[in-house]
């Protein structure tokens, strides 16, 4: 796609990434975009680059602009590969002596990544560096959503170069919220639940920050999917919404299923649920992508997880879950445990201890089934679905 001015004299020049599926292990069924943004100034300064497979695309869409050695400045607001994997052709396109600004953590971690002695300028929280007739304020932004993450901003233009934040896993032909409208929002939801949601706490530091900061926001430039400039107050009020993680009326029944005994009892705890008016899906692990169950897991007050018991222990798929869910923390949760087995039937008890861990609040012992439920079982199921319901907030 050909750069786009998105300001006077500041384009966007990133590349799609219309084919990957797999973000390490998060599920980018509609690709994805790396962007980076070229200010034309006095000193013409490049924001971040782009996976190293698209390097030469970015130098390509930078020679639409601009011949790329009049690049003077280089800034690194993140580290990690999607965004940095360029830099080692771009450094060499726009000669390898050119400053290249980034937090000193962000120093330390490009020189492990590409061992080169490159002319690092580490900045400060609040630092400035002059362009021209405008200039970059860094804001450091650690563990958002790594040590080295900063985001840059151009006062002149009230405009945030926010890095991951505020991003989406989105390949398409629109570049701002105004042309794409509602469709982006269940993106950059997704985009929060699987990057930003261990995050939360600090992420409701940094926004009370900069609204004691008073920073002025035209525009909200992140390095994936589309820039937010017709209402960039919306998707902070909705970052603001996801940190807080209150809990809804809804629940998730997760499982795994071997002969579909443990999926019986799943149905069952789904319809006592939904008999008192909870919002309730069950969600088989082979059929739903866990990046897609834990976009569920945002806003659900309840995480219900069923597993057969196989070789003395849990099923993969459910371990599998169960470490991508501990990793991301999320909070707020009522969590209970269920499952079928043959002669051992340890996988309760392995959820139960799991979710304790985690902190979610267990609020039942768990429903075991010897290989198929019974009636009986069924009701104790149905039973279970509704004293988790009455635990809900209303
Ligand atoms: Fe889009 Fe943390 O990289």
């Amino acid at each position: 796609m050909k750069p786009i001015e998105i300001a006077k004299d500041i384009f966007w020049v990133g590349c799609i990434d219309w084919n990957i599926r797999d973000f390490h292990g998060y599920s980018t069924y509609q690709g994805s975009t790396y962007n980076s943004y070229l200010i034309l100034d006095d000193h013409v300064t490049l924001i971040d680059t782009v996976k190293k497979a698209f390097a030469d695309q970015l130098i390509a869409n930078i020679s639409q602009v601009i011949d790329p050695k009049k690049i003077e400045y280089v800034v690194s607001n993140h580290t990690e590969m999607d965004h940095s994997g360029g830099l080692a052709r771009v450094m060499h396109k726009v000669g390898e002596d050119k400053p290249l600004y980034c937090s000193k953590v962000g120093h330390k971690n490009l020189s492990m990544h590409f061992h080169k002695n490159w002319n690092y300028q580490p900045v400060e929280n609040g630092g400035e560096l002059i362009l021209g007739k405008r200039s970059l304020t860094f804001l450091e932004t650690r563990m958002l959503h790594w040590p080295d993450s900063m985001f840059s901003y151009v006062k002149q233009e009230r405009l945030l170069f926010s890095s991951d934040a505020f991003g989406q896993h989105y390949a398409g032909l629109e570049r701002f919220d105004d042309q794409i409208g509602e469709k982006i929002m269940p993106h950059a939801r997704k985009y929060f639940a699987n990057i930003l949601l261990l995050y939360s706490p600090l992420i409701l530091d940094l926004v009370a920050k900069v609204t004691d900061m008073k920073l002025a926001l035209d525009m909200v430039c992140p390095d994936h999917g589309i820039i937010w400039r017709s209402d960039p107050s919306k998707i902070i009020k909705a970052y603001v919404e996801w940190s807080e993680q209150k809990p809804k009326r809804k629940a998730l029944v997760v499982y795994d299923t071997m002969w579909e005994s443990t999926e019986k009892m799943a149905h069952a705890i789904v319809e006592g649920l939904g008999k008192d008016g909870v919002e309730a899906v069950p969600m088989h692990l082979r059929k739903w992508h866990r990046s897609d169950i834990i976009t569920e897991v945002l806003d659900a007050g309840a995480v219900i997880v069923g597993s057969p018991t196989l070789n003395n222990g849990l099923f993969p798929t459910v371990s599998d879950f169960m470490t991508y869910m501990k990793g991301l923390r999320p909070k707020n949760k009522i969590g209970a445990a269920f499952g079928s087995y043959g002669w051992s039937g340890e996988a309760v008890k392995l959820i139960n201890s799991q979710l304790e861990a985690m902190k979610f609040d267990v609020i039942d012992p768990g429903i075991t089934t010897q290989f198929v439920p019974d009636e009986k079982g069924l009701e104790q199921c149905f039973e279970l679905g509704r004293k988790i319901a009455r635990a809900l907030p209303e």
